[in-house]
């Protein structure tokens, strides 16, 4: 493949609108000598992310469960494969991973949940942690293992929920430290690469 061996080679896996995956590409960019994000994986046709992808410059595959899990697995770990990746982000990627693909990137599947788990895990953490009432909410950084939202915590940042917070207000405050864990994470992986 030629290159520089010591760059970071990552992907980005993505169900939704993509504003995760578009904060990860910047930053990536304004990293070109450390970290390369060549593709981003996307299992929903239409979805947000694949154009933002595409402006960023990144390759998008598109690859759905038409043929059922394990076809749509081995599609996406042959992706993978073809671009030497090392390191998967998953940004609102809305599917379980099999063990067997948790297996074949074991501690190198990252995920952002919106919660401060064990707290509200599963599809809808903004929503669910509103919903409580909580006074306080946040998001995690966790590596990804074979349970849902389980996997060992990088790391949690934290609001505080205002009384008057509708929810989009709410969920707002959680999205921009979604991206800021995101941007320290990567920093940490080009720190850890440099030593
Ligand atoms: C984020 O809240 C993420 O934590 C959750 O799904 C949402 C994705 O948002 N898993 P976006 O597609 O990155 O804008």
């Amino acid at each position: 493949m030629g290159g520089n061996a010591n760059i970071l080679r990552a992907a980005i896996m993505a169900s939704g609108n993509g504003s995760n995956a578009e904060n990860i590409l910047r930053h990536a960019a304004a990293h070109p000598s450390k970290i390369e994000i060549p593709l981003v994986v996307c299992d929903k046709a239409g979805a947000g992310v694949i154009a933002r992808a595409e402006s960023a410059g990144a390759a998008c595959a598109v690859i759905e469960r038409t043929q059922g899990k394990k076809a749509q697995e081995d599609a996406i770990l042959s992706a993978l494969a073809a671009h030497n990746i090392e390191w998967i982000f998953l940004a609102g990627y809305m599917a379980i991973l099999s063990p067997s693909f948790v297996a074949a990137y074991r501690g190198r599947i990252v995920n952002i949940h919106p919660s401060l788990l064990p707290a509200f895990p599963g599809r809808d953490g903004y929503g669910d942690a509103y919903r409580a009432n909580v006074g306080e909410s946040g998001v995690t950084l966790h590596y990804v293992d074979e349970g849902v939202d389980t996997g060992p915590i990088i790391a949690q940042a934290r609001f505080e929920r205002a009384a008057k917070d509708t929810l989009d207000e709410f969920r707002a405050r959680g999205m921009r430290l979604e991206y800021k864990l995101y941007r320290d994470f990567i920093d940490h992986l080009i720190r850890e690469r440099a030593a």
